[in-house]
């Protein structure tokens, strides 16, 4: 059916019930389909030649606009928090504290440090930012096929929908939710919006009253990728959903988080800065193949 799947990288605990899903999204077409996907490590890369890639959190934080102090300050945060985020033995109650905690921090640095919507296009051009290898084809696939994209970030969206931009991909059938700044008459930052999305809260308590959902609940098949444990509520808002194909990326601590990414994603992908398999998958639900 899909090529794609032999690939070395591909995990998946039981390929029946895989065929079987991938069998409904072809059988009811681009029509019944929406794509519902995380930005951070998931649509951007996580390493490129053995360097880290930056999160959108990252390309602000690492930029000139942060002061020695604030850069310090955060890379602080990312470092006393991150593991916590991916620690495979602490349940999702015990991190989401904690990651309200570091969101709120990290937040807070930021407002300090009079940010200019202005600078956002030019520190995102400067940054290290990478999208995962034939992102374009996969941006374009969709909307040619007039399939949605609803991207549901715990990063921050006036960075991704420039990371989107200057990528030229950014088309009209994505939807994004995310952490939005709230600039000033002078283009300073002055607060973040509401509500606060992070890792462990990407589902319908955040999405209340959000007209895409209406939108979208004419499409019950879903497409979901994510590379966080917390990225499989994200279509718990959708109405009326008849099959579901999730696809985790696999990206860290690998040996140790295996067995968990296998009982919570339907396909995983071990180490794996491509799109290939979900270009696959498209191509075989399109009946472009
Ligand atoms: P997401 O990929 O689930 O949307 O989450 C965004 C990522 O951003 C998450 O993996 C943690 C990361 N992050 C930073 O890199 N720096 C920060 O300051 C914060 C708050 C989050
Ligand atoms: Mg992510």
């Amino acid at each position: 059916m899909v090529p794609e799947l032999e690939k070395a990288s591909v995990r998946m605990k039981s390929p029946e019930r895989v065929r079987r899903v991938i069998a409904a999204l072809r059988r009811d077409g681009a029509d019944k389909l929406q794509v519902i996907s995380d930005f951070d490590m998931t649509l951007s890369r996580f390493g490129f030649n053995g360097r880290r890639c930056p999160t959108s959190h990252n390309i602000l934080d690492n930029s000139r606009l942060i002061s020695e102090e604030g850069r310090k300050k955060l890379k602080d945060l990312l470092h006393y928090y991150y593991p916590i985020e991916i620690d495979p033995n602490r349940t999702v109650e015990e991190k989401r504290p904690l990651m309200i905690e570091w969101w709120t921090r990290a937040h807070n640095l930021l407002l300090q440090q009079k940010i200019l919507k202005s600078d956002i296009a030019e520190i995102v051009r400067e940054s290290e930012v990478m999208l995962r290898d034939r992102a374009t084809m996969f941006f374009d696939k969709l909307y040619h096929h007039h399939i949605p994209l609803f991207i549901f970030s715990a990063g921050l969206g006036d960075i991704l929908e420039e990371v989107l931009r200057q990528a030229k991909v950014l088309h009209s059938n994505i939807t994004v939710v995310s952490n939005y700044m709230d600039f000033d008459d002078k283009g300073v930052l002055r607060q973040f919006k509401e509500p606060l999305i992070h890792t462990y809260n990407k589902n319908n308590t955040v999405l209340e009253n959000m007209e895409h959902c209406q939108r979208l609940s004419g499409r019950p098949n879903i497409l979901l990728l994510g590379d966080s444990l917390g990225d499989l509520s994200m279509a718990d808002g959708v109405a009326n959903v008849e099959n579901v194909l999730t696809i985790g990326f696999l990206n860290d601590r690998v040996d140790e988080r295996r067995g968990k990414y296998l009982d919570a994603y339907d396909i995983v992908l071990e180490k794996d800065e491509t799109l290939d398999v979900v270009i696959g998958i498209l191509c075989y639900v399109l009946r472009e193949t």
